[in-house]
């Protein structure tokens, strides 16, 4: 794994910000931008980005492995599904949310679906609990989810749209029902 060369000047652009012996600080940007150019973080690519940053392996996997942001298994090609099962999400519905991850997309976390569009797992609290049970898909929250709306979204997704954000029970009318 190496950077595209608009990501290493991008990557030097990040380094610089931070003193001299500093450069770890660096990390997060860094992994990020590693999983936005490959799609998940193989260990190549976290072992460059630690040797970017002139850190042990072992500290980039630590970060990499600390937040759900960052994949180290392939994902699908369209959108990763993070399912929250925390407390109000499981209570409001998460586990009917689980079982169309399993139907529509893979029978296991982590798992890519058959056509490579789609993988999920579960996810601790996303910090969206007053709209539970909501999901993650891709990089945008989709909240007070229903099985069918789940269902639709999927579908929705599957087709190229990208469906707006946010609440999908109309309480903040970001999109007509
Ligand atoms: Fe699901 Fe907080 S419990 S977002």
């Amino acid at each position: 794994f190496e950077f595209t060369p608009a990501n290493l000047a991008w990557a030097e652009g990040q380094i610089a910000k931070y003193p001299a012996g500093r450069q770890a600080s660096a990390v997060i940007p860094l992994l990020w931008r590693a999983q936005e150019q490959h799609g998940w973080l193989t260990r190549p690519a976290i072992e460059y980005v630690a040797d970017k940053l002139g850190m042990a392996y072992i500290r980039a996997l630590e970060v990499a492995t600390f937040y759900f942001m960052f994949q180290l298994q392939p994902v699908g090609s369209v959108a990763h599904i993070q399912i929250c099962g925390t407390t109000s999400c499981m209570i409001c519905g998460a586990e009917e949310l689980i079982a169309v991850c399993k139907e529509l997309v893979a029978p296991g976390a982590h798992q890519v679906s058959a056509d490579g569009k789609f993988s999920w797992e579960e996810v601790e609290c996303l910090g969206a609990c007053t709209n539970a049970p909501m999901a993650q898909i891709g990089k945008d929250y989709y909240e007070d989810l229903t099985a069918d709306k789940l269902r639709a979204l999927i579908g929705r997704f599957s087709t190229g749209e990208v469906p707006v954000p946010g609440p999908q029970n109309g309480r903040y009318a970001a999109e007509p029902l």
